[in-house]
């Protein structure tokens, strides 16, 4: 924030973004756990991915996402991409008027709670990896922990595709974490939106002795929380609404997104980002 006092309605909606549909995901769990906020969520889906573009490009589109979910009047707002958060959060902080979380805190503050050996393996896009965010997060709350990286950028489109079980990801994901196995990590962050969709061939290739940390999960408890300590939890009795916008096509995103939400999208609108 920066610096001025801003006082908030408690019905204002919850502002989520992504750079597309992965960040259905961290909306799920937000939806999970908090049944009676009113959600707006914006996918940047002409311009994705992040995960593979420079930071200055990825903070120049995370703020004009933000502006555009600030100007409706939003009371929090989630960054919910892995690669937005982890380079554009401290620019965005500075730059707007609501309180702002990413996925990055939350899910560094929950692997270090897990892990007993301090060994942690995250996984992420090759921007997430790159910018050193989770071993810097984790580092700051575990100085001793060892952090191993490993960007594994076929995921998302597996996890789009609807691939998710079955010998094609299970072979993916055998090459990517062999590094990470012989480490000998004992907890693994899943770095990125669209990896909850493969938790299943993930968790199988490393083992039951391996914790998952879904930063979808923890971002989600992490909402609640702030919104709680701020007295801003809307609890009227009635189910919050969903809005959802994209930037291309609504309808290309209804069909991949039903996955990553688990039902049928409805109200989903496009939005210009450069009017
Ligand atoms: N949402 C992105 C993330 O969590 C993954 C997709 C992309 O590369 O834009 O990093």
């Amino acid at each position: 924030m920066n610096g001025q006092t801003v006082h908030f309605d408690r019905n204002a909606p919850v502002g989520i973004f992504d750079s597309g549909v992965g960040g259905l995901t961290v909306m799920r769990q937000i939806r999970r756990l908090l049944p009676q906020e009113h959600l707006i969520y914006l996918g940047d889906t002409a311009r994705v991915p992040y995960g593979t573009k420079s930071p200055e490009t990825v903070i120049r589109y995370a703020t004009r996402c933000a502006q555009t979910l600030t100007v409706r009047g939003i009371k929090l707002l989630v960054v919910a991409c892995n690669t937005a958060s982890a380079y554009a959060l401290d620019a965005l902080r500075a730059a707007l008027p609501v309180p702002i979380i990413g996925v990055v805190e939350p899910g560094a503050q929950a692997a270090v709670r897990s892990t007993h050996s301090g060994k942690i393996g995250v996984i992420g896009t090759p921007g997430t990896v790159r910018s050193g965010a989770y071993e810097r997060a984790i580092r700051q709350l575990a100085p001793d922990a060892r952090v191993f990286l490993q960007a594994c950028p076929l995921f998302v489109p597996l996890a789009e595709e609807g691939w998710v079980r079955g010998d094609v990801p299970f072979l993916a994901a055998n090459r990517y974490l062999g590094r990470l196995k012989q480490r000998q990590v004992d907890t693994l962050v899943l770095g990125c939106t669209h990896y909850p969709l493969l938790r299943g061939v993930i968790g199988k290739v490393m083992g039951p002795d391996v914790s998952l940390v879904d930063s979808a999960r923890e971002t989600a408890r992490e909402t609640r929380r702030i919104l709680s300590a701020a007295g801003l939890i809307r609890n009227n009795g009635r189910p919050g609404k969903n809005l959802f916008l994209v930037t291309d096509n609504p309808n290309t995103f209804s069909g991949t997104g039903a996955r990553f939400w688990g039902h049928p999208l409805e109200h989903v609108e496009w939005v210009d980002l450069n009017p």
